[in-house]
């Protein structure tokens, strides 16, 4: 394909500077689970390719794991805490209801200047966060913003239920969203745009009970009924969620090839939201990518909602799987019912 082509993202080319991530020590096998839950090793391989995942000690909330995640983003960026102007926080498992837990993820970091807001998208809540990050620093109303997907979902689970519990992790993922000085390297040579090209975000709420925490805030504030009654952890409904994630996923990923003006072959990674390996299979069947360009690391960290890309993107690059002028979709999805893709063309030109 030619590669002079209209960007959609309009304004100054931008990229991500800075990956840091942070998972907690302590790991928990599917064979710990099956010990208080009746559930099995195999059962949760099969369904859901997952083999462990890591859990926050006592004391721990989503901030602390987003701190230290943040602080090894901007050592990769090579920038100084106070150069950051925003810190978004996208997490379904916030410290409080209020304060933002991006406040005190920027305090933590050392962003004390910086604007700081949570962001609530589900497990698509990643790919929001830098949609948000790319407009303000495309536009030229920031120069660096800081997206922190930060979850201590542990908290929220009900670890009774075991259509959920085995399902997610705890973990923190960072990126930095600077401004490129102009990079034109591309895979094949051409004079493809390095960064962020561009987005695809879509949501429908007529399935915002599918995947939801009931209780806690205004729609059911928190009674002893609602303690009782275990409605402050999560609730899924499984099928449901199922069938939109193989729905979506492809859909949301035509569009935004389609909006950059690629196709499916010009893909040299995907990087798909980490729920289940079953999806991302179905996914990638329909999509038609090969198997190599797919990255998945939940059977190591379960689903960890708006960490799991940055985990993934950070591990890629370790492993050489990420370059400098490779082609990378994002694809994140999950409670709102909520989606979003994002297209880059790796690397800082530097
Ligand atoms: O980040 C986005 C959010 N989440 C997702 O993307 C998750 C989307 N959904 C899924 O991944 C799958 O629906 C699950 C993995 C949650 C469940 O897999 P499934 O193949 O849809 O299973 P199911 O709900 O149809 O349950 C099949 C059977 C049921 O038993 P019966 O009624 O057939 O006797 C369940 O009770 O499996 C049972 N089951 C389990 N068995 C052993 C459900 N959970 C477990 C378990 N261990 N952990």
């Amino acid at each position: 394909m030619s590669h002079s082509r209209l960007h959609p993202l309009l304004g100054r080319p931008i990229t991500i500077t800075g990956l840091g991530t942070y998972v907690p020590e302590k790991v928990v096998t599917n064979d710990d689970l099956s010990a208080s839950l009746e559930t099995s090793d195999e059962w949760i391989r099969q369904r859901t390719g997952i083999g462990e995942r890591r859990i926050a000690g006592p004391g721990v909330c989503a901030s602390d794991l987003g701190i230290l995640a943040a602080r090894e983003a901007l050592a990769d960026a090579g920038l100084e805490p106070g150069a950051i102007d925003l810190v978004i926080t996208p997490t379904i498992s916030p410290d409080q209801l209020m304060p933002a837990t991006a406040a005190r993820v920027a305090h933590g970091a050392g962003c004390d200047n910086a604007g700081a807001f949570d962001l609530s998208a589900g497990c698509a809540g990643f790919v929001f966060g830098l949609a948000m990050a790319a407009g303000q620093v495309a536009s030229g109303v920031r120069d660096n913003v800081l997206v922190v997907g930060a979850e201590a979902i542990s908290r929220i689970i009900d670890w009774e239920d075991r259509s959920t519990a085995i399902l997610f992790g705890d973990g923190a993922g960072a990126a930095v969203v600077s401004a490129l000085p102009g990079g034109t390297v591309s895979s094949d040579g051409g004079a493809a745009r390095l960064g962020i090209l561009g987005f695809d975000l879509g949501g429908d709420g007529s399935g915002a009970d599918s995947l939801s925490v009931p209780a806690g805030g205004s729609r059911m504030p928190a009674s002893c009924e609602t303690v009782q009654d275990r409605q402050h952890y999560l609730k899924m409904n499984g099928k449901e969620v199922y069938k939109f994630a193989t729905r979506v996923v492809t859909k949301s990923a035509g569009a935004v090839l389609a909006k950059c003006g690629y196709a499916v072959e010009d893909i040299d990674l995907f990087v798909p939201h980490q729920a289940n390996l079953r999806i991302i299979e179905g996914a990638v069947d329909k999509l038609g990518l090969p198997w190599e360009k797919v990255y998945t690391n939940l059977q190591k960290y379960g689903n960890t909602s708006s960490a799991s890309i940055p985990l993934c993107l950070k591990e890629a690059r370790a492993e050489g799987r990420l370059k400098d002028g490779d082609l990378v979709l994002l694809m994140g999805f999950g409670a709102g019912l909520s989606w979003g893709a994002c297209l880059m063309r790796w690397g800082t030109g530097a």
